[in-house]
This record gives structure tokens, C-alpha cells and sequence, in this order.
């Protein structure tokens, strides 16, 4: 039986979360050790227009027929049939796996359109080009998110670091030396769209306060850009704790991401923040070769349900 297969990493944002929904830059890089896989299979014997979707670490064995147009797995499909000017959907099956944490800022949703849009264009000979596969990915996330800034799509279909401002063409980054991070994950789901909400309601009381805690965000991204274009990583440590703190002042933080934040620092971190949207999901630490196995057993002591040690280079 034919097979084709596809996957996608996850990713962390390193600076600028929130703020790049207002325009402000942002950097984020892929998380290679997890990733989102899509395996696309025909059957000569299976009955014509039959799509068959399982996708067992969320308990789905479906059909695409018995899912709603706007389900993440059913609009994916759809929106890369109407790119690619397809009539109908072959009869296939589509099976999904990850092991990217789910609402845990670490770009679950948007891998899994990745992987099952590189793998069905490919099982039909015609391969989506990144660009397009960003553009369907983020109007996927569209459709669970709101307005997201479309960095996730961005950095998980080029799986590179990224420099991203919201409506400009993506820019991988030259990364000098590689560094070390620490994922912790606080094991508490977050709703990116209803952080996001959030900030945007506080924003319409506040602008000005917010705006200016936006542009000090924006800031440190782009000093962090130049810290990793010219090797001095250990900059970067600081510029996290100070990105830590505004986020804090946005009120997205939480007291485990906190209190996650101090374990690492207190362990030898060079400097530590949330990642993504806040109030849960995941943590990182900058950290170097001699002390990540202490800082990533401190924040497994302290109750994150797993760490992840990742090395950001080019990839
Ligand atoms: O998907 P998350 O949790 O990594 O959050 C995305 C980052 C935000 O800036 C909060 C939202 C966005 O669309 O950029």
C-alpha cells in the first residue's frame, strides 16, 4: 500500500510572545526532539471518497465526512484541496501522531497542519512549497486562535530560527554559536486565545502602558537578534529575565511559571522565562553544557512534569 509520511518539530519562543501580536519583532526557534508526524496511506480496496482519520493521542478514529468544516484535521484537508484546485478528496487514510505537548506554547496545533499538509500534497504529487504550507498552517490556526501572529506556522514550516514581525516576509537567523536551552513544563494547559483576549482587554484600558511594555519587548528581540548573530550568548541571559519581568507586568505569567523561573535561575540558569502564552504551558533556561543536567533535575524536583534539553543552532 502506498505510503507517504511528513513531520514537523515543535518550537519555543525565545523573545517577544504578546508583544508580536502588536507588531513588535519576536525570535523563535524549532524544538527538534518533539514533532508532529502525518502518514498518508491508499487502498486500492477502500470504498471511493472514503477519508478515514485517526489520530490516537486524542482518542479521534473518524471520517473526514463526520467532522465539521472548521475541526483543525477536516479544515486542513479542505484548504489544501482548494489550493491545490482538487474536485474531491482521494480515499485515504490519515494518520496523525505527536508527542508536542497539547496548549503547552509549544506549537502542537500548527505542527500537525505542517506534517498532514507536507504528506498529502506529497501523496498526491504535488508538493506544497513552504510558503503556501505556512500560509494554510496559519489559517488553520486561524480558525482555534483568533488573530495569532502567525509566528508558530512560521518557525515550525522552516524549522529554522526565525526573526518574525507579524506581516513581513520571515527571516531565519544566523546563529554564531550554538547555545543550550531547558524546556520546563509547568504539565498546566493554557488557552493561547483566551490569554491573548485577555491582554487584549487589558490593553484597551491601558494602551499606553501596554504599548510601552510592547516596545521594551520589541527591544530586547531585536538586541537578542544581534546577541545570536554575533555569538555573545551569554547576553542573552539577562535579556530573558527582563522579557520574564514585562510579561509578568502583562499579567500572563502564573505562580508556577515563577516559581519554575527562580528554580532555574537559583540552579545556574543564565537566565530564564515563560514561553508562549503564559499562565501555563512550558518554561525555558538558558543554560551552558556544564549546567543543564542540574538545572533541568531542579525543575524536574520542583514539579515540571518533564524538561526537554534542546541546543539552538542552524539547522
Ligand atoms: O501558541 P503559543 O502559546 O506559543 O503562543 C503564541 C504566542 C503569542 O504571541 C502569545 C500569540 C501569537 O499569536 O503570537
Amino acid at each position: 500500500m502506498p505510503a507517504f509520511s511528513a513531520s514537523a518539530p515543535g518550537k519555543i519562543i525565545l523573545f517577544g510572545e504578546h508583544a508580536v501580536v502588536y507588531g513588535r519583532p519576536a525570535i523563535a526557534v524549532p524544538v527538534l526532539q518533539v514533532r508532529a508526524k502525518a502518514i498518508v496511506t491508499f487502498d486500492p480496496r477502500s470504498t471511493p471518497g472514503l477519508v478515514k482519520l485517526l489520530a490516537p493521542d486524542i482518542g479521534l478514529e473518524t471520517t473526514l465526512s463526520e467532522l465539521p468544516e472548521n475541526h483543525p484535521l477536516a479544515a486542513v484537508l479542505w484548504k489544501a484541496a482548494s489550493t491545490m484546485n482538487l474536485s474531491h478528496i482521494p480515499a485515504c487514510t490519515i494518520q496523525v501522531s505527536s508527542n508536542i505537548p497539547i496548549a503547552g506554547g509549544m506549537g502542537s496545533g500548527a505542527a500537525v497542519s505542517v506534517a498532514i499538509l507536507r504528506a498529502f500534497s506529497a501523496s498526491l504529487g504535488h508538493l506544497l512549497t513552504d510558503e503556501q504550507v505556512s500560509q494554510l498552517a496559519y489559517e488553520v490556526e486561524v480558525i482555534h486562535h483568533g488573530i495569532p501572529s502567525g509566528i508558530d506556522n512560521s518557525v515550525i514550516t522552516y524549522a529554522r530560527p526565525v526573526y518574525f514581525v507579524k506581516g513581513k516576509p520571515i527571516e531565519t537567523l544566523q546563529v554564531k554559536r550554538p547555545f543550550s536551552l531547558v524546556i520546563g513544563d509547568t504539565g498546566i494547559q493554557s488557552s493561547t486565545s483566551s490569554v491573548v483576549g485577555d491582554v487584549r482587554q487589558a490593553w484597551e484600558k491601558a494602551s499606553d502602558h501596554f504599548e510601552g511594555l510592547f516596545d521594551k519587548v520589541g527591544e530586547i528581540a531585536a538586541s537578542g537578534r544581534k546577541s545570536i548573530e554575533s555569538g555573545s550568548i551569554e547576553t542573552l541571559g539577562p535579556m530573558m529575565d527582563e522579557n520574564h519581568d514585562l510579561l509578568r507586568k502583562m499579567g500572563v505569567s502564573s505562580s508556577e511559571l515563577d516559581m519554575l523561573v527562580d528554580v532555574a535561575r537559583s540552579a545556574g540558569a543564565l537566565g530564564a522565562k515563560l514561553s508562549g502564552a503564559g499562565r501555563g504551558g512550558n518554561m525555558i533556561a538558558l543554560v551552558s553544557p556544564e549546567n543543564s543536567g542540574a538545572v533541568s533535575k531542579a525543575l524536574e524536583q520542583a514539579g515540571a512534569t518533564h524538561t526537554i534539553t534542546t541546543e539552538v543552532r542552524e539547522t
